[in-house]
């Protein structure tokens, strides 16, 4: 799997179906979006649909440009580890996989350090790690964003293979607006993409951080996606609600149309 290499970033829009559609309404699902979806070539289009319905996803998807992703992972390849899946049971399977999303570091505990551990094992499988962070209200309503995010994009994203910074996504993905209808502001977006791209310029080089491809998520829709993917350091979305409705589509049009590709 090549990256997008040194050429523009390739606008990625990614669905994360949470913990909804087992298998066969994951199939019914898959089978609606595939064919619109598949024209709509100037965009990457990834579906993550719970760990159990990913190989029926992908039966439906093969050959339509439409890719899968996991939304989590462990980070050792096999062993006694009740419950989890191993970046070698993903490998081939799908393109992507979701890292330190807000809901895995609040609900299960997860920490960069642990993230981390994921995102460096993925890259071991051939698998592009889409690594989330972002602030909690409380945090914002302190002044605290710039340092969270630091400290998030400092420890969840280190070490990583500097020539592969083009495999990398990042979420910028504020909790507050997560699954409440309450997007942030384009500002908001552009200010944490700035800030993340500074950073994996300190950490790596300039040139490797400008490969990165960053997203905008929380309360995304046809309506409002838009405003984010207008902005330059803004490279797509990751969608969570409105993933799971034929919206989605439209999401990545109005994505494609934003950035003056073809729709
Ligand atoms: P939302 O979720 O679009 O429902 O706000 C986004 C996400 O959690 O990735």
């Amino acid at each position: 799997m090549s990256g997008p290499g040194f050429g523009p970033r390739k606008p990625i829009v990614a669905g994360n179906w949470k913990m909804n559609y087992g298998p066969a309404e994951a199939r019914a699902f898959a089978e609606q979006l595939v064919e619109p979806l598949s024209h709509l070539r100037s965009v990457e289009r990834v579906l993550c649909p719970p760990a159990i319905s990913i190989d029926v996803v992908r039966a439906v998807v093969g050959g339509s440009g439409v890719v899968v992703g996991a939304q989590n992972m462990f980070y050792e390849p096999r062993g006694a580890y009740t419950g989890e899946i191993s970046p070698v049971m993903l490998q081939g399977l799908c393109h992507y996989v979701i890292l330190g999303h807000s809901e895995r570091r609040t609900y299960f505990g997860e920490t960069d350090e642990l993230v981390n551990q994921k995102a460096i094992a993925a890259y071991g499988y051939e698998l592009r790690p889409i690594v989330c962070v972002g602030e909690h209200l409380e945090d914002r309503d302190a002044g605290r964003t710039e340092r969270v995010l630091t400290e998030q994009v400092r420890g969840s994203l280190a070490a990583l293979p500097i020539d592969r910074l083009s495999d990398l996504v990042v979420a910028y993905e504020p909790v507050w607006a997560i699954g409440t209808g309450r997007a942030a502001t384009a500002q908001d977006a552009a200010d944490a993409a700035a800030l993340i791209r500074a950073l994996l310029g300190e950490m790596y080089t300039s040139e490797a951080a400008a490969r990165v491809r960053i997203q905008y998520g929380g309360s995304v829709t046809a309506e409002n996606i838009a405003e984010f993917a207008a902005l330059p350091d803004i490279d797509g979305a990751l969608v969570g609600g409105a993933s799971l409705k034929p919206e989605f589509v439209e999401i990545v049009r109005r994505t494609a149309a934003a950035k003056g590709l073809p729709a």
